[in-house]
């Protein structure tokens, strides 16, 4: 078969990571963590000290950014410069640099091409914001998947507990409304679903749920 794309966009929190890492994993395709590629990009500025506010010293950090992705068990290992950074990009500082990084058009512009090298034989799963949008519009599939902030604020809370750390699910459903406003009002690749999208409301499915009827939407159009 022709080798094809899989976009999976939606908001933080909508479980898309992990969908994505299941259906590729199924499907045997590479995996695109879009939103790691703004994480390691906004680290390795961090590194190099440079000022995130200014978007043009970014860009020329990103001269020499050396990323690449090793498969784990169920998570896929991000480097930078050749050393695993997992810890580091999941931390908050990397997601407020990133959320920064991610709002400038030449860095948005820089990185289309490193994430489109991601396709390659024999398919791939992207997800993120913009992956069926800007930069895989062709893909030959396309899911939105969205979640209610209650819901995603939910979910986060008992990770948290999980995890024993302490979370205030009022803290946690503002912090989320917050983030989404911004991701949908921005001036560049907002997060909205591409109009061939599969839009799938997952505030009352879980995970097995969603992976199942994602495969058989997969399977209807082969
Ligand atoms: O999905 P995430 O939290 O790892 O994403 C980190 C940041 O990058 C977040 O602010 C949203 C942004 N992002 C983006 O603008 N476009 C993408 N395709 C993926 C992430």
């Amino acid at each position: 078969m022709k080798p094809y794309v899989v976009t999976i966009d939606g908001p933080s929190g909508s479980g898309k990571g992990s969908l994505a890492l299941r259906l590729a994993k199924e499907l045997g395709f590479h995996i695109l963590d879009s939103g790691a590629i703004y994480r390691l990009a906004a680290l390795h500025a961090i590194n190099k000290q440079i000022s995130l506010e200014d978007e043009q010293q970014v860009l020329n950090s990103l001269e020499d950014l050396d990323i690449h992705f090793e498969s784990g068990d169920e998570l896929i290992i991000p480097f930078l410069n050749g050393e695993d950074v997992s810890l580091q990009i999941r931390s908050e500082e990397a997601g407020g640099a990133a959320s920064m990084v991610a709002s400038y058009p030449l860095i948005r512009t820089h990185l289309l091409t490193i994430q489109r090298d991601f396709f390659q034989p024999p398919g791939l799963v992207a997800d993120g914001r913009d992956m069926g949008t800007v930069v895989f519009p062709d893909a030959k599939i396309k899911i939105y998947l969205h979640a209610s902030a209650e819901i995603r604020a939910k979910r986060r809370y008992n990770q948290l507990i999980n995890m024993g750390l302490s979370a205030n699910i009022a803290d946690l459903l503002e912090e989320i409304e917050a983030r989404d406003e911004r991701d949908r009002n921005r001036a560049i690749s907002p997060l909205v679903p591409a109009s061939d999208a599969l839009i799938v409301d997952c505030s009352m499915m879980d995970r097995d749920q969603v992976f199942d009827l994602m495969m058989e939407h997969i399977k209807d159009q082969q």
